[in-house]
């Protein structure tokens, strides 16, 4: 089997941060997304993987490169315009040939990989697999009608009046009848040739298509809570290191992460918490469910349930930082001019609370 992971689009619900970078490549415990998604595949035995890159396609050629740290071969593949995941599984059609294949959306994070699925659908006869998890609110995702014996009735994209709450997960794995079922789609309402279009016509085609209930977490990481729920999710099954600094002064409760090269000077952090490499919390508290990731600066601080990109510094906050997704290169420090006043340069579509 092949895997195809899906990482163009345009990610215009994460902006400000999606404006100059890729969301896939947004870390959730100090690890991109994207990254989840390689070794999810790769420890699922399969060892050659096609990526779909639109816009940000520079920056995630740079940050996966051939795939070797993984042990799997990587190849890129362009499209030019997103225009829909479909169409993505279309251009790849050269580097798929007529293998089977999991195609795995590049923003997407599960709790307990894809082994179990891999190994049922590469042992099986079915022409395609679908995962579904029961959401609260589907209507933002492809959503799935089964009958009394759990057999596919409707697949219908982010309906208004969902009719089960039976969401798509971005996970399908085809065999060679996906072609038929790609070419004979037409665009989506929203402009798009929907993948859930293609699984719908190879039901009513009556191939067979068999779904499959993730018991587990998952979380479409497309806009800020997203990210940071699945963040504490992934935070909360990390086991403890210390592979950095911690000086005598400090306190770590809990489960917590040093990365090598950090340093923790006087400061507490409460688990489950990441530090990342080259990063410095000096007289801070860093509180549960926080990513602080490479090379950022914390000092006389308290940061709590956020993610911080890297390079980024916070200094001297007389409140918490909570709750938030601070970008890369970001500063926060507390001024010492006069007049007293907030002084920012913020992205477009930024948000920002103030006490
Ligand atoms: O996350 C699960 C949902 O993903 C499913 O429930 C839906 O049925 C499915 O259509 C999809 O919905 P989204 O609207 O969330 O998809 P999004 O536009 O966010 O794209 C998902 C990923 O695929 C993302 O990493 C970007 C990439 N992508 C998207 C498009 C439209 C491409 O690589 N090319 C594209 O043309």
């Amino acid at each position: 089997m092949k895997g195809l992971v899906l990482s163009g689009g345009k990610g215009t619900r994460l902006r400000p941060i999606t404006y100059t970078s890729a969301k896939q490549l947004v870390p959730v415990a100090n690890k991109p997304v994207l990254f989840r998604v390689i070794e999810a595949i790769r420890d699922a035995g399969i060892e050659e993987i096609g990526i779909v890159i639109g816009d940000t396609g520079e920056e995630i050629r740079a940050a996966v490169g051939n795939g070797r740290r993984w042990g799997v071969r990587t190849v890129f593949i362009e499209q030019p315009e997103p225009l829909g995941l479909a169409h993505a599984v279309k251009i790849s059609r050269d580097f798929l040939g007529d293998d089977r294949f999991v195609m795995f959306l590049g923003d997407n994070c599960i709790q307990g990989g894809i082994s179990p699925l891999i190994q049922q659908f590469s042992h099986s006869d079915y022409n395609a697999q679908i995962v579904l998890k029961q959401v609260n609110d589907p209507r933002q995702f492809g959503v799935a009608e089964l009958d009394d014996d759990r057999r596919i009735v409707r697949l219908v994209e982010k309906p208004r009046e969902p009719r089960s709450n039976l969401a798509l997960v971005g996970i399908y794995m085809f065999d060679a009848h996906v072609w038929e079922a790609v070419e004979s789609i037409r665009p989506s309402a929203r402009g798009e040739l929907e993948i859930t279009d293609a699984i719908s016509w190879l039901v009513n085609n009556h191939y067979r298509v068999f779904p499959y209930i993730h018991e587990g977490w998952w979380i479409d990481t497309g806009k800020k809570d997203d990210m940071l729920e699945a963040n504490r999710l992934v935070l909360e099954e990390l086991e403890p290191a210390i592979h950095g600094y911690v000086s005598r002064d400090s306190q770590l409760i809990g489960r917590v992460i040093i990365e090598s090269g950090a340093e923790v000077i006087n400061s507490t952090i409460r688990g489950p918490a990441i530090i990342g490499e080259h990063s410095r919390i000096l007289n801070s508290y860093i509180g549960p469910f926080t990513s602080i990731y490479h090379h950022c600066l914390v000092e006389e601080s308290e940061v709590e349930h956020s993610i911080v990109l890297e390079h980024s510094s916070i200094r001297d906050l007389p409140h918490r930082l909570e709750d938030s997704l601070i970008g890369r290169n970001v500063e926060i420090i507390r001024s010492p001019l006069r007049p007293k006043a907030y002084r920012m340069m913020l992205g477009d579509n930024s948000s920002v609370g103030v006490l």
